[in-house]
């Protein structure tokens, strides 16, 4: 062992962990600071310096040792690595557990459980990185969307499709619509509105109603039971390839669709009734028309 680190052992033991009367096993921030110079100095600009600082934590000075355990061990053998919690290699339970005895209670937290991330196994710190995050909220990646994207290449590539969201100049991003660590209900990990609406009211606020006259589907189904989200090769992002199609999925009249279908005066061969849509205009809910027409 270099004898530098001896000596810092021992000034830094006596000078600091000792004198402030720390929890049995504990050596403080301050004392790992003295030989972990680069990580402590850049550690001031983590929000997890407030651990150090604020009283309500009730851990001052023990940022560090609150993620790496009790350290006196690790600082008197001069820096031993088996003494140490290295959280690099830890298991994923392991570093979920270390992270959540802290965040278990925030409120971004609250349905992580259920999410399908937690249950694929994945850990805080595949996404996360403490020391050496390259976005903000301590992401791994230069911006939420990529780490999305790092991972689900097929759903970035959907953004790729003529009729979208505007995600590459930046307008959107995956999190607008997903909660990263779960949402009830779970469904794909979205991200509700209030009053556990879909996520896309809190953009496309001029859909939700109440409609005097609502469509069924639009109240009652997913956006995505006619949109697709992540974009389509079609117009308005529809799932079919005309507004027909995408009408007749339910109004054909037969047993297993939901919808009746259109009156007799519908002729569906001739071309003023291919877009049903040039009359049925208001197709998300109508202050004034059963039908749906204005
Ligand atoms: C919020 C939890 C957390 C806190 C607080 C924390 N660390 Fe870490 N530390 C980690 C994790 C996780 C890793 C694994 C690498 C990563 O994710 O950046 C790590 C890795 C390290 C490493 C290995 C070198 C490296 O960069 O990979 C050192 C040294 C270290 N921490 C020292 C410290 C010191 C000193 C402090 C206090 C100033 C501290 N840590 C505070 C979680 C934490
Ligand atoms: C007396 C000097 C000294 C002090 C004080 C000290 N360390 Fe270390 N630490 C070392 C040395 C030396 C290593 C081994 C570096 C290596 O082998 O690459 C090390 C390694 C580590 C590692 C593993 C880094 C890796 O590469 O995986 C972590 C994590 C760590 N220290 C955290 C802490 C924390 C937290 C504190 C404060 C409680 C602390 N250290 C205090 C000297 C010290
Ligand atoms: C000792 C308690 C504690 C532990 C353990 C802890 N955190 Fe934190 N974390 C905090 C505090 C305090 C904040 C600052 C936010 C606040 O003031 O509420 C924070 C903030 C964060 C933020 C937001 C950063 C930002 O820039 O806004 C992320 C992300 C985070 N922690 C992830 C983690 C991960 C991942 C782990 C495990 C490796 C972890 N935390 C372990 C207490 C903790
Ligand atoms: C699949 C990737 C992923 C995983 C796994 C993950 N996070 Fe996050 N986390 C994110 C992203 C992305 C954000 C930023 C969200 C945003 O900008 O709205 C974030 C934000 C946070 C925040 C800040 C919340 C806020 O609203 O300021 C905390 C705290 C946090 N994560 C803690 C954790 C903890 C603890 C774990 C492990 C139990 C974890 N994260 C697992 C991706 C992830
Ligand atoms: C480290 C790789 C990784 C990263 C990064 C990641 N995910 Fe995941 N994601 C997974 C795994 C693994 C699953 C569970 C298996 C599956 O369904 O594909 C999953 C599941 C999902 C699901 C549910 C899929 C379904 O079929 O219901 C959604 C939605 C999702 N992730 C969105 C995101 C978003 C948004 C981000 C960025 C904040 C993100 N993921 C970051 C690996 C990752
Ligand atoms: C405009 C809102 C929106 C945006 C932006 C968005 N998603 Fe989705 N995503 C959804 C909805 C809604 C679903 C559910 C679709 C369904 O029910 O068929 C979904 C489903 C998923 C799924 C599971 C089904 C599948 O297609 O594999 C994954 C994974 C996913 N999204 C990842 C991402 C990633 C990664 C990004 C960013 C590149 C992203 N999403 C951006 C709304 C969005
Ligand atoms: C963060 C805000 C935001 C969220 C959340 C959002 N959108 Fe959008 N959406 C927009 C904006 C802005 C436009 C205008 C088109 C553009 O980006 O140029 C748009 C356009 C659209 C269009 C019309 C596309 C076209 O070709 O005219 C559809 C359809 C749509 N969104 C459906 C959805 C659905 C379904 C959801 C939920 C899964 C959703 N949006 C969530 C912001 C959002
Ligand atoms: C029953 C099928 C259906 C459902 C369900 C549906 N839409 Fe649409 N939506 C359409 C059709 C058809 C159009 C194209 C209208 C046109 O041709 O002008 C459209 C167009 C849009 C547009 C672009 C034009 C405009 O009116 O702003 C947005 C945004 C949109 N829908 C959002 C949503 C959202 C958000 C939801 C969920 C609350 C939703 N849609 C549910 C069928 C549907
Ligand atoms: C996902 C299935 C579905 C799709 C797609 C769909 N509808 Fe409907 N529609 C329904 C259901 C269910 C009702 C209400 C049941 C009923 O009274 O027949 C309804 C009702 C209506 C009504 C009558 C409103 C009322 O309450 O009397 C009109 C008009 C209508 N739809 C037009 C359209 C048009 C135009 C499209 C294509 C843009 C369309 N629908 C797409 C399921 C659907
Ligand atoms: C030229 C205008 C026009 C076009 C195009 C059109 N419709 Fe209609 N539709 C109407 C009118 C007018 C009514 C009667 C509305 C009423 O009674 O309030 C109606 C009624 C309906 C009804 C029954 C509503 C009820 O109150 O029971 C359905 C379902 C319907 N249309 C579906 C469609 C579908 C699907 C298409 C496309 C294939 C379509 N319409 C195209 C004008 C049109």
């Amino acid at each position: 062992m270099p004898v530098k680190y001896i000596l810092a052992a021992m000034a830094l033991l006596t000078g600091s962990a000792m004198a402030q009367n720390l929890p049995p096993g504990y050596a403080g921030s301050d004392t790992c600071a003295g030989c972990h110079e680069e990580v402590s100095k850049a550690f001031k600009a983590n929000a997890h310096v407030r651990v150090d600082q604020k009283s309500r934590f009730k851990m001052e000075n023990l940022a560090c040792e609150s993620c790496h355990g009790p350290g006196q061990e690790h600082v008197e053998s001069g820096g031993d690595k088996t003494k140490i919690r290295l959280l690099k290699e830890a298991g994923r339970i392991e570093v979920n557990e270390n992270c959540l005895k802290c965040h278990a209670t925030s409120p971004s937290m609250r349905g992580h459980q259920i999410g399908q991330h937690y249950r694929a196994s994945l850990s805080c710190t595949d996404c996360h990185s403490v020391h050496s995050a390259k976005g903000r909220k301590l992401i791994n990646a230069a911006n939420s969307t990529d780490q999305c994207s790092s991972c689900h290449t097929a759903a970035r590539a959907q953004f790729n499709r003529p009729f979208r969201h505007r995600l590459q100049e930046g307008s959107i991003g995956c999190v607008d619509c997903h909660q990263p660590h779960g949402e009830r209900p779970p469904v794909h990990l979205q991200r509700l509105a209030a009053n556990n609406e879909p996520g896309c009211f809190r953009c496309h606020s001029d859909k939700r109603g109440p409609f005097p006259f609502e469509h069924a589907p639009v109240r009652l189904e997913p956006c995505s039971s006619c949109h697709e989200p992540h974009g389509s090769a079609n117009p308005r992002m529809l799932n079919r390839h005309t507004v027909q199609q995408q009408c007749l999925e339910c109004h054909a009249g037969t047993l297993n669709t939901m919808g009746g279908a259109p009156p007799a005066f519908h002729d569906l061969r001739s071309a003023r009734f291919q877009n049903c849509t040039t009359c049925h205009q208001k197709i998300h809910g109508s202050y004034v028309s059963k039908g749906l027409l204005r």
